[in-house]
C-alpha cells in the first residue's frame, strides 16, 4: 500500500512535531506528500497551511510570524491562520485580489504535540487516558525520521515473535521463541490486544521493571488506532510499575515516516529518572529501526497477492491489513502498490 496514493488516509489525525518546536518560528513538514508550514497563531494554537505562497510560490516556512500571521520571506505577503492573504506590503492602498488564499488544514495541539488532518477526520485524535492523570508523568521520548512505512512499524509493535531475535541483547529470550497468543477486542478505531510475555530481566533493568527476578512478566494491553498509532500498555505485575508507550508513525511519503514516542510512568523521578528511561528504550528502538529499515517499505495489505508468507503470530498485522483493506473499500478505493515492486509478483 502506497500511503500517498490512498486518499482516505488524509482523513486521520497525525502527530507532526512537539509544540515546543514552534517557539523557533514556522516549521516545514511533509505529510502524505503534502508540503505544510506549521506555526503558532496569536492565540497560542498551531495552524497549518500549504507551504506555498500564492504570489511566486516561495515556501512560507522560509518566512516569519508577525502578530500570529505568517509572512512570506520573499515579498512579505501575509496570511492569517485560515490561509487568507491579509496584507500585500507593496500595495497598501489596493484591495487584496479575490481568491488570494493558501489552502489550510485541520490543526490542533494535544499531548504536547501538533496534530494535523489533511481532510475532515473520520476519528478523533487517539485517546491517551494517562495524559493529565496525576498518577502518571509524561516523557516525550523522541521524534525521529525512519526509512520505512508506518504499517511496518505498527505490525512490528504487535509482533511478539521478534523479541527473541531482534531484542536478544536486551529483554528477548532467545531460547523461548514461541510467543503467547493475544486476546483480541476489535472496535471502531482498531483493536485492543492483551497478552502476558515473559522477558529477560537483567540486574541493570531493576529500576525499569521494579523487580530483581532473572525472568519477569509483562502484562500487555496494547491498542492499535487506525491507521498508524498504537499503545504499548505494559504493566510489570510483580512491581505494578506501568511503562505505557504511545507512538504515532506519521507518513511523510511512501518510504519515510516521523515516529513520535510518548512514555507514561506511574513512578517518580527518584524511583527511575527520565534519563534512565530514555536510555533504556533507546537501544531497543534502534534494534527495531535497524530491522524495519531492512524490509521493503511497501507492505501489501491485500494478502491474496501472496507476496509474503505468514505465521500464527502475524495475526495482529494480518488483522491490521484486513481492516485497512476494508477502510479502502468503504471509501471506494483500491490498494495502490509499487508498480515495479513486490506487488507485481502476484500469484
Ligand atoms: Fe511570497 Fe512573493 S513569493 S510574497
Ligand atoms: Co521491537
Amino acid at each position: 500500500m502506497l500511503v500517498t496514493k490512498q486518499k482516505v488516509l488524509r482523513r486521520f489525525w497525525y502527530a507532526l512535531m512537539p509544540m515546543s518546536m514552534l517557539d523557533d518560528g514556522p516549521q516545514p513538514f511533509t505529510l502524505l506528500g503534502e508540503n505544510l508550514v506549521i506555526w503558532k497563531g496569536a492565540d497560542g494554537k498551531p495552524a497549518a497551511l500549504r507551504d506555498r505562497c500564492c504570489h511566486r510560490t516561495a515556501k512560507l516556512s522560509k518566512g516569519f510570524v508577525e502578530n500570529g500571521n505568517i509572512v512570506c520571506g520573499y515579498h512579505g505577503w501575509t496570511y492569517d491562520c485560515s490561509g487568507a492573504c491579509v496584507r500585500i506590503p507593496q500595495s497598501p492602498n489596493s484591495a487584496i485580489p479575490a481568491g488570494a488564499k493558501v489552502p489550510s488544514f485541520h490543526c490542533q495541539e494535544k499531548y504536547g504535540y501538533v496534530w494535523v488532518a489533511l481532510e475532515d477526520p473520520l476519528q478523533p485524535i487517539p485517546d491517551f487516558p494517562e495524559d493529565g492523570d496525576p498518577a502518571y508523568r509524561r516523557i516525550l521520548q523522541f521524534y525521529e525520521k525512519w526509512n520505512t512505512s508506518p504499517l511496518r512499524v505498527m505490525e512490528n509493535s504487535f509482533d511478539n515473535s521478534h523479541f527473541s531475535f531482534v531484542h536478544k541483547a536486551n529483554f528477548g529470550l532467545i531460547d523461548n521463541p514461541v510467543p503467547s497468543k493475544y486476546d483480541f477486542r476489535p472496535n471502531d478505531w482498531g483493536f485492543e490486544a492483551e497478552t502476558h510475555v515473559p522477558i529477560r530481566n537483567p540486574p541493570e533493568s531493576f529500576r525499569i521493571t521494579g523487580t530483581t527476578d532473572a525472568i519477569t512478566e509483562r502484562h500487555l494491553t496494547n491498542r492499535w488506532y487506525l491507521p498508524f498509532s498504537r499503545r504499548f500498555g505494559c504493566v510489570y505485575p510483580a512491581s505494578n510499575r506501568h511503562h505505557i508507550i504511545y507512538n504515532c508513525a506519521t507518513p511523510i511519503d511512501d518510504k519515510t515516516l516521523m515516529l513520535a514516542q510518548w512514555l507514561y510512568r506511574n513512578d517518580d523521578e527518584a524511583s527511575c529518572s527520565t534519563q534512565e528511561l530514555i536510555d533504556w528504550d533507546r537501544p531497543i528502538t534502534n534494534e527495531d529501526r535497524d530491522i524495519l529499515e531492512a524490509t521493503e517499505y511497501d507492505a501489501c495489505i491485500d494478502t491474496r497477492r501472496r507476496v509474503e508468507f505468514h505465521m500464527e503470530s502475524d495475526k495482529p498485522g494480518l488483522l491490521m491489513r484486513r481492516m485497512l483493506l476494508e477502510l479502502l473499500e468503504q471509501h471506494g478505493e483500491e490498494e495502490v502498490f509499487e508498480a515495479s515492486g513486490p506487488g507485481t509478483a502476484a500469484q
